[in-house]
């Protein structure tokens, strides 16, 4: 809800507002549990009081020059940390863009500032430097139900000549002292979502990412820890830029009076440059903060990119998310019309619902260096073209996918030499290739419309529902006319996906690049589902999915069922075990499945009936993540209809006694039905089975073994926890939880 308050006079809303300097005036926005506290200051920008905390944080009495002492031998006006910091105000830290006309008009301070208020929980605020001839807007909402604040920031060229910029936050946010620690992710192919956690120190943090896309390496995400914050407890203040290019995150030291965290696209040199009456927008960036830990601050993000997503019109729940069969890690290039015939019908006797055909079905496409570009069937694999699989696919009752990378060019392919000035290049330099490919030049209007009526020629004659779409490849060289691309090579792919959306609106698509290359909030308001990571290995995807679910929600999460031994790691787990850990995303197969035993078959299909029967809960449910003792991790979902358990252990134990899970998420006053659920085939093995070999309910619980459930209060689950078997290494159990009554 959004207030403009008054310390000293009550004012009206809905009007620009002109700040007189003989009161103090605040803009409030207020979360279900998270606050802002924008302190209005004559004709600058206004000062950052409060971001964190509802209800702990009363409104300032007064203005927080008039309270804080000068320091000794400083500027006798301190300059506070604002909303847009700028050099040319006597502020010392980071400044929120770096902008210059030739090497001047370089230092900034703004002479007027209009609040306007858009709803009641969207602000906009107008900032103009009539010296310099800049102005500033910054957009500010914050979501009353899940406190997610979704900033975003504009600059306008008001002068006579051009300006060259080189940085332009999306946002400028304070941080409190007892902020102490920053979790952010990176890694590589094979291994992504790996986290990183660096203490906040005077030198500052700073990650940037300069491949031109998302990146395995480093994703715009962070979240900032205070001293005690665990996945259920104390405060955590994240954030994600909603961009799919070069981006920069920084948080500076404050003197003392905490931090400064800013986040926006990184910039190339003279890549963006405006002209007089021009202007630039960045990217927006998503920010919550949660007194209930990472899983708070987790189930914040999930609800506010739900809304986002574009299977989600409406905010309406999504259709529920197919089971994928996916012919990548099964037969990679080696397939042709009769190998796919063979195995429609297999995945369908399965329950998969829909067939996606990764690469390979393209002219020449027998390897990864020959054919990007073209998207034609290769006739000799596909003589009659995909039509004749497409209508098999469909006949027996599955949907059809296919895999593409639009941007993505082989030198040896039609397309290339045809218009071999269509990639991106430096002029007299070499062109180096990444899995033999080079990158085509999305800033050219002439090649959005090839691809474009490539992939409407193939959405038009085929009946494809799915679009696998990859990008295997990071930027280098990203020349476009002798000037930096990479900023406008992002707007060319969202405006080919927008093209597309709206040409086909019943086309979901897969954010894929190299596995988990282009993840992050602005390909999710074009994509359906985000391909995490080529590595099946079920250990891997365990803390990787638990990582990538800190930041987004599990039903994007492409999440397969792959072969053992897995082909990344080489390390090989039981069926239950992979099946297990793959069913907290968006299940798919992936596997060549005409070397599937009668009896594998059979337990796989149960774990995909397993699949069907919790998606709808897990897909708009509440997340929690947790660590037990002794090697085991945890997964709950939340819903109207009860509680999703799912307890994993990972290595051996190291203790005599078995763990105990401590669940942080029940009502201490309910009392909970726990239910130990068999997916049919055992999700793991129970050393301690009953005679009859099924597993006990909830170990030790003797007296209700048969009946396979057992009440607890939850101040019991919460506080000693719920027993568990003596589980091996990896392996799994599924509880439901059920609230019976208090
Ligand atoms: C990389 C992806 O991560 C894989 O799943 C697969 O689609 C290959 N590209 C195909 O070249």
């Amino acid at each position: 809800m959004f207030e403009i308050v008054y310390a000293l006079i009550e004012c009206c809303l809905n009007r620009s507002i002109k700040m007189p300097s003989h009161r103090t005036e605040f803009i409030c926005l207020n979360g279900r549990h998270s606050q802002i506290i924008l302190e209005c200051v004559e004709s600058g920008a206004p000062v950052w009081r409060h971001w964190g905390e509802a209800g702990v944080h009363p409104l300032p009495d007064a203005s927080l020059s008039s309270q804080r002492p000068v320091p000794p031998f400083s500027l006798d006006e301190p300059v506070p940390l604002t909303l847009v910091p700028t050099f040319g105000t006597g502020w010392f830290g980071p400044s929120a863009f770096h902008l210059h006309r030739d090497g001047k008009d370089w230092a900034h301070a703004f002479t007027a500032c209009h609040v306007h208020q858009l709803s009641p929980d969207h602000v906009r605020i107008d900032l103009i430097d009539d010296i310099a001839k800049i102005d500033v807007s910054v957009w500010l909402r914050l979501d009353p139900d899940d406190d997610v604040l979704t900033m975003k920031t504009r600059i306008v060229n008001r002068g006579e000549a051009k300006c060259d910029i080189g940085w332009l936050a999306a946002g400028t946010l304070p941080l409190p002292p007892e902020a102490v620690s920053v979790q952010s992710l990176s890694g590589r192919y094979g291994n992504e979502c790996l986290p990183e956690q660096d203490r906040l120190g005077r030198a500052g943090w700073r990650r940037e990412n300069r491949r031109g896309l998302t990146s395995h390496d480093i994703l715009p995400v962070a979240s900032v820890t205070g001293p005690t914050t665990d996945f259920s407890n104390g405060p955590v203040w994240s954030a994600q830029l909603a961009w799919s290019g070069n981006h920069v995150q920084t948080i500076d030291w404050n003197d003392g009076a905490g931090w400064v965290w800013q986040a926006g696209e990184g910039l190339a040199p003279g890549e963006l440059q405006l002209e007089p009456g021009a202007s630039a927008d960045s990217p927006e960036w998503l920010a919550t903060f949660s007194p209930h830990g990472l899983n708070g601050a987790a189930q914040n993000f999930h609800s506010a990119l739900r809304k986002r997503s574009p299977g989600r019109p409406d905010h309406k729940p999504a259709a529920p998310r197919l089971v994928h069969y996916n012919t990548w890690e099964g037969l990679y290039f080696d397939h042709d019309e009769d190998t796919l015939a063979g195995l429609i019908g297999k995945a369908a006797d399965l329950g998969v619902e829909r067939f996606v055909l990764d690469d390979g079905w393209f002219r020449a496409r027998n390897g990864d260096n020959v054919g990007l570009g073209d998207w034609v069937a290769d006739p000799t694999k596909y003589p009659s073209g995909l039509g004749p699989i497409a209508d098999k696919i469909i006949a027996a009752g599955m949907a059809f996918g296919l895999w593409v990378e639009p941007e993505m060019v082989n030198p040896d392919s039609e397309l290339y030499r045809a218009h071999p000035d269509w990639a991106l290049n430096l002029a007299g330099r070499d062109r180096p290739t990444a899995r033999n490919q080079l990158v085509l030049d999305m800033t050219r209007q002439d090649v959005i419309d090839y691809l474009f009526e490539r992939l409407n020629n193939l959405l038009g004659t085929l009946p494809l529902s799915y679009l696998k779409w990859d990008h295997n490849r990071e930027l280098t060289h990203a020349g476009a006319f002798e000037r930096p691309a990479f900023r406008r090579q992002v707007h060319g792919t969202y405006q080919l996906i927008d093209r597309l959306r709206a040409a086909h609106p019943h086309v979901e698509i897969e954010s894929c690049a190299a596995g988990g290359g282009r993840i992050d909030a602005g390909m999710l308001t074009r994509a359906d589902r985000v391909w995490p990571s080529d590595n099946l290995d079920a250990l891997s995807r365990l803390e990787m999915q638990s990582q990538f679910l800190q930041f987004f929600p599990p039903e994007i999460m492409g999440a397969h069922i792959g072969t053992a031994p897995a082909h990344v790691t080489g390390r090989s787990q039981s069926l239950a075990f992979r099946a297990g850990v793959a069913m907290f995303g968006h299940l798919g197969i992936e596997l060549d499945l005409r070397s599937l035993a009668s009896d594998q078959a059979a337990e796989l299909k149960s774990w995909i009936n397993f699949y069907k029967s919790i998606r709808t809960h897990l897909h708009a449910g509440q997340i929690w993540r947790g660590h037990a003792p002794d090697n085991v991790v945890w997964q709950a979902s939340a819903g109207d209809d009860g509680i999703l358990l799912a307890i994993y252990r990972t290595r051996p134990g190291e203790a005599r006694i078995a763990p105990v899970v401590r669940l942080p998420f029940v009502q201490a006053d309910m009392t909970y039905r726990v239910v130990h659920i068999h997916p049919e085939a055992t999700a793991g093995k129970a050393v301690n089975e009953n005679e009859d070999g099924r597993h006990p309910a909830v170990w030790p619980d003797r007296p209700s073994r048969d009946a396979g459930w057992r009440e607890y209060r939850g101040a019991v689950l919460s506080g000693h926890g719920l027993a568990l078997p003596l589980l091996p290494a990896e392996t799994c159990l599924f509880f439901r939880l059920v609230p019976v009554g208090s």
